[in-house]
């Protein structure tokens, strides 16, 4: 490869025609190099007198993801991107931009500032910015809502939305599409600078009307919808400068993005960014995954038909078991249901549903699996069942055929032991709605084969959702989590607070609901069920709150019964259920407790502590790889706030030491229930931070 070849950026000229190419894979981010490069190429350029036109277009994937992500929270290094695009918008000569591929963030910002820009097919356009914790800070704000209506601008902006390259063209973002390779859509649109056909004009000096009202009304909706995020009303608020001379209002919102990059949610998103692709790097990456062009799903209830829709979804025909037959026509119905639900949202088109719909079978006959390359059990959670379904598959199903179990909690290496083919048995961990929820837990067992790993990984990119990798253990990663810290709001509710008080005081934190309100939804008689199966296990000094039995005893579990915690006549509100408070009265009374305040810090702060004091013990046992797993399995399947980066990023924003001091505190409560995690114990002791892990 010539040096050429690797630079940043090269230059080429053509008669009159200087084209500058970004070549930075693997999305052209606007690193140090990459600006460098760009400024000293428009110099270059503008200074040879042959030059009447300049032209940038991109290599690989798009012509720029936008700012350099790895840059962020490091001192700045020169030169900036607002001034290299002042730069190039200054030119004397012409300069056009060629977008294609995901042009996002700065790599829009740098198409504004030059004098017109050439879409091709397929290519979209955004400023994603707010969704990483900032907004866009070279020019974005100032020079959309020069080219295009104020209000496309501001929800374009705030919403971090990417717009097709037609709806772009139409906005008047893009002035022309081309169909052709970058470099000839380069060359064809400085030509047609030349012969005037292709009219330049600079961004700056296009003269715009502040709607003040647009502002207001924006600010608003932001607040009401979002308000636990700065960023959208402070990328609204940079918007608003644009009543200022262009370059003061530049200035300000050069000013408005430097105090987000500054602040803990930009770090939480980033890493809730880099997490997706974090988990991707697994110790089986390399294996060569099995080919799965046809599936399997045993049972048709919620999880089966979620899982069956998400298959299909994925182009995957599916066989879909079930006992009788009218269950089995049933969950085609419900399959049905998800799909159109799927064409409604714009998932997917009327055809794509037909034609999901027409590669799924639903049968009672077990041995129709015979032939499929990969099964998914969604049956009822009793080891019992699943070892029956395991031992029958390991007869029916052709040899090389992936076996995975849903379960949410069961022993997959026992799982794995009722077959012949342990190395096949994989747990496929899906949660509710599965067609819609993007995480998958793979459960990795002692003697799951790589390539059996590495399949259940290409599965999760067909599907595309987050596979995370975790060991087997009681719950894996999430549920064993879930089930420590929900203790924790017992507790709180048993010792005075309401649960009305618990699920506000969480959901003003960030979470969309808190654990009660989430247990009417999922149905309270889930948790009953394991905490029966987990009774015989329960330690005698593990305190053990009955509130939440009492509630099933009477056939209240929640949503689907109409009460729970709460009462749902009306499905729009949500009131506390007068009888379930009154349980919770008698339960304090019948423990001896004398109800006591909490403020709502010291719910968030106790929920929290409980949340990543499991978290730790879930790493140091080597069950989640690295703390970054832990954060994808919360932000991706259990509604964790995205803007606070998951547990364990979290966990790094409080320290541990403080953390430590507070389960100090709390333990002269309930010693058995808040203990140090030793690795918790060892971060405090020698400085580092569950980042530093992820690093290790
Ligand atoms: N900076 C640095 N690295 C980036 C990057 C960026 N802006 N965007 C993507 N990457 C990296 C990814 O981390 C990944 O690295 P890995 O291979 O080591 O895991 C690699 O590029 C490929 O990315 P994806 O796996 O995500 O590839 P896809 O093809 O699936 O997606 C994409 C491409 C749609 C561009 C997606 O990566 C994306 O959304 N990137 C972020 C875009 C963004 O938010 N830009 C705004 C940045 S902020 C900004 O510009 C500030 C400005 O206003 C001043």
């Amino acid at each position: 490869m010539s040096q050429s070849e690797t630079m940043p950026v090269r230059v080429e000229t053509e008669g009159e025609i200087g084209l500058i190419c970004l070549n930075n894979p693997p999305v052209n981010a606007l690193g140090a190099a990459l600006r460098q490069g760009l400024s000293d190429a428009i110099d270059t350029l503008n200074a040879d007198p042959q030059i009447r036109v300049i032209a940038i277009h991109g290599e690989g994937r798009a012509l720029s993801a936008g700012a350099d992500i790895r840059e962020f929270g490091k001192p700045p290094v020169e030169p900036r991107l607002p001034d290299v695009l002042d730069r190039i918008e200054a030119s004397d000569k012409p300069v056009i931009a060629v977008v294609h591929g995901t042009t996002l963030g700065g790599g829009l910002e740098l198409a504004l500032s030059c004098h017109a820009r050439i879409g091709l097919p397929g290519a979209r356009v955004g400023l994603p910015e707010v969704t990483l914790g900032l907004l866009p800070g070279a020019g974005g704000t100032q020079r959309l809502p020069r080219l295009i209506a104020l209000d496309k601008a501001i929800d374009i902006i705030s919403s971090g939305r990417q717009v097709p390259i037609d709806e772009a063209k139409e906005l008047g973002i893009v002035d022309r599409i081309d169909d052709a390779t970058p470099r000839e859509a380069a060359l064809a649109g400085a030509k047609a600078v030349r012969d005037g056909s292709l009219p330049t004009r600079r961004t700056a000096e296009i003269s715009v009307d502040l709607d003040p009202a647009l502002i207001e009304a924006a600010t608003e909706r932001l607040r009401k919808k979002r308000p636990a995020l700065a960023a959208p009303i402070k990328a609204v608020e940079a918007v608003a400068q644009i009543a200022k001379p262009f370059a003061e209002g530049l200035k300000a919102e050069r000013a408005l993005f430097m105090e987000l990059m500054d602040s803990p949610d930009r770090q939480g998103l980033i890493h809730a960014f880099n997490a997706e692709r974090a988990v991707k790097r697994i110790p089986e990456a390399q294996a060569e995954p099995r080919k799965i062009e046809t599936a399997g799903v045993i049972g048709g209830g919620t999880m089966g038909v979620g899982i069956a829709t998400a298959l299909l979804q994925a182009g995957i025909p599916v066989t879909l078991i079930e006992m009788a037959p009218e269950r089995a026509e049933a969950a085609k119905a419900a399959v049905t249901r998800n799909l159109d639900g799927a064409v409604k949202r714009g998932k997917m088109t009327a055809e794509g549903r037909d034609k999901a719909l027409a590669a799924l079978t639903a049968t009672t006959k077990l041995e129709s699996l015979a032939p499929v390359d990969l099964v998914i059990e969604a049956v009822f959670e009793e080891m019992s069942v699943k070892a029956e379904i395991f031992g029958k598959l390991d007869r029916i199903c052709k040899a090389g055929a992936v076996l995975g179990t849903n379960t949410s909690y069961l022993d997959v290496n026992a799982i794995a032991e009722m077959t012949s083919r342990p190395q096949d048995v994989i747990g496929l961990h899906f949660f509710s709605p599965a067609h819609v929820m993007r995480l998958l837990e793979v459960v990795v067992a002692d003697k799951t084969a790589p390539e059996v790993v590495a399949t259940a990984w290409a599965l999760a990119a067909r599907m595309k959702k987050v596979a995370v990798r975790s060991g087997v253990c009681d719950g894996f990663i999430g549920n064993r989590i879930l089930a420590h810290y929900r203790k924790a709001a017992d507790y709180m509710l048993l010792d005075g607070a309401s649960f009305e008080q618990i699920d506000r005081a969480l959901e003003d934190f960030g979470f969309a609901m808190g654990p009660f309100a989430v247990g009417d939804l999922a149905g309270l008689d889930i948790g009953w069920a394991t905490r029966k199966r987990k009774a015989p296990d329960r330690p005698p000094e593990e305190r053990y709150v009955t509130i939440a039995d009492r509630i099933c005893e009477n056939g209240w579990f929640g949503r689907k019964t109409g009460r729970g915690y709460y009462l749902y006549d009306d499905p729009k509100t949500r009131k506390p259920n007068p009888d379930a408070v009154a349980i919770v009265e008698a339960e304090r009374k019948a423990a001896g407790v004398t109800p006591r305040e909490f403020s709502d810090e010291d719910i968030t702060a106790r929920y929290m502590t409980a949340m990543i004091s499991e978290a730790a013990r879930v790493v140091q046992e080597g069950v989640a790889q690295r703390p970054v797993d832990v954060d994808a399995v919360f932000l991706f399947g259990y509604g964790f706030p995205r803007h606070l980066g998951g547990p364990l990023n979290y966990a790094d924003r409080i320290g541990p030491k403080a953390l430590i001091e507070r389960i100090e505190a709390y333990a002269s409560e309930d010693a058995h229930y808040w203990q140090i995690p030793p690795l918790l114990r060892e971060l405090a002791d020698t400085g580092r931070s569950f980042a530093d892990l992820n690093k290790d």
